[in-house]
Order: structure tokens, then sequence, then C-alpha cells
């Protein structure tokens, strides 16, 4: 009698550790962690764009869907008073199977007072770009990650622009945080997309861009 109410007791242990955050789990599920981060953040905050369409650890989602910034809330997380890091990446860069240039930085701002997007000391490394997996690479995952700051700090990375693919591929998160003492993720979220149509039209408009530039410069 007494051996079994330990070993229920053990039990309902065991399982309340394995399955303590199903949403931790996912991202073991998903490969997020080892392929991004050690750690899962055991909380998620909203990310909502302007199609209506919510990330949710993992759904599918269309690059038409995703093709605007989106709304991030996180404010029940975060303290006014500090500041916080907002990263988006794609670890499957150009493909899940052969992640050669591992990550590519889709989004990144530093700085942000509480969930003060606006304010004045929000530093955008690198302004929002949205997903364009190429034809047959499959599924790729893009997550968005939240870390919080010890400190306000001075960012010396190599800033995007948001139609350039320059100083985007081959980054890390995980060094990122690490150069600047951020700790694990305290929140994050993600979802899946592989090609639609909008890639195609996404790649237009990014060549157009290099080509004015190109021109812009062997006319001066
Ligand atoms: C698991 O994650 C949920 C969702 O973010 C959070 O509300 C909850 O507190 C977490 N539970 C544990 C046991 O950490
Ligand atoms: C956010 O920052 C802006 C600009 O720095 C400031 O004017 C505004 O009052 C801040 N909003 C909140 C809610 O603190
Ligand atoms: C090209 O030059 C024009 C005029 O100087 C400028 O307005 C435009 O932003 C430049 N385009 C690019 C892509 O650099």
């Amino acid at each position: 009698m007494n051996k079994c109410i330990i070993l229920l007791n053990l039990l309902f242990v065991v399982n309340a550790s394995l399955l303590s955050n199903i949403t931790q789990q996912k991202y073991v599920e998903d490969g997020i962690i080892p392929d991004v981060i050690d750690v899962a953040p055991s909380k998620k905050f909203t990310v909502i764009f302007d199609s209506d369409k919510k990330a949710e650890l993992g759904n599918h989602l269309t690059p038409t869907e995703v093709k605007n910034q989106p709304k991030i809330e996180w404010e029940g997380l975060v303290d006014p008073k500090k500041y916080y890091v907002l990263a988006m990446v794609d670890p499957d860069i150009p493909s899940r199977l052969l992640p050669i240039l591992r990550e590519y930085k889709h989004w990144l701002i530093g700085n942000i007072p509480g969930n003060n997007f606006s304010s004045k000391d929000a530093v955008v490394i690198a302004p929002y770009q949205s997903p364009v997996p190429p034809r047959f690479t499959g599924f790729h995952r893009y997550i968005f990650l939240l870390y919080e700051q010890k400190d306000f700090l001075m960012f010396d990375e190599p800033k995007g622009t948001e139609l350039s693919p320059k100083n985007r591929p081959r980054f890390s998160v995980k060094s990122f945080a690490k150069k600047y003492n951020l700790g694990d993720p305290i929140a994050g979220n993600y979802f899946k997309a592989k090609w639609d149509e909008y890639v195609d039209e996404k790649n237009l408009i990014m060549i157009n861009d290099l080509f004015k530039g190109l021109l812009n410069k062997t006319a001066t």
C-alpha cells in the first residue's frame, strides 16, 4: 500500500517535471534546442500579423501572411524599468537539411524599455525582413525570442537594412546573447513557413533595390 503511494508520487513528480512545460517541450520537439538555444523559454509572447494570423509555437503560416512586420505583445512579461532585446531568426537557411548559412537574422532590436517599441532608446539593429523561404527547401522555423538586459547597452553590431541580405546570414543569437551577457531567453514564440508566390515577389523587390544601389554607385 505504502509502496503504491510512493510509486504514484514518484510517477507524478516525474510526469510533472517532464510535462512541466508544454511550451518548453515544443522547442525540444521542433529541434530549436539545440539548433538555436540551449534552454527553452517557459513563457510565450504574442506575435500577431496584419493578416490576423499569429505565431503559435510552430504553427504553419505562409510568407504572404507574414509579409509585414508583426505586432509584439509582451506586456505582462516585462518590467518597464528594464531593457529588452527582441530577436527573430531562421536557423534553416538555406534549408533545414543543409543549414550552411545558419542563422538568418530577420529582426533584431535592443534597448527596448519594457514594451515601449517606439521609445527613443530602442535601437533597431536589423529591421523586420519578412521570410522568403526558397522553393523546394521545405518548412523553415522562424523563432522570436525575448531577452532581458542587465543594463542599457551600446551595441556594436553591423546594421541591416530592410531589403538587403547584407549582415544577416551566419548570425548566432546564442553568441549574441553571450556577447551582451543576456542569459537565456525569458520568452519566445515561433511559426513555420515554406515557399509561396509572395517569395518570388519579395525577391524581385529585393533584387530591384540591389540594382538601384548598384546603378547609383556607377552614376557617382
Ligand atoms: C509553462 O508555460 C506557460 C505558458 O507560458 C506558463 O504560463 C506557465 O507558468 C509555465 N509552467 C511552468 C510549470 O513553468
Ligand atoms: C515610449 O517612448 C516614447 C518616446 O521615447 C515616449 O514619448 C512615450 O511616452 C513612451 N511610452 C510609454 C508608454 O512609456
Ligand atoms: C539612389 O539615389 C537616389 C538619389 O540620390 C536616392 O534617393 C536613393 O535612395 C538611392 N537608392 C539606393 C537604393 O541607394
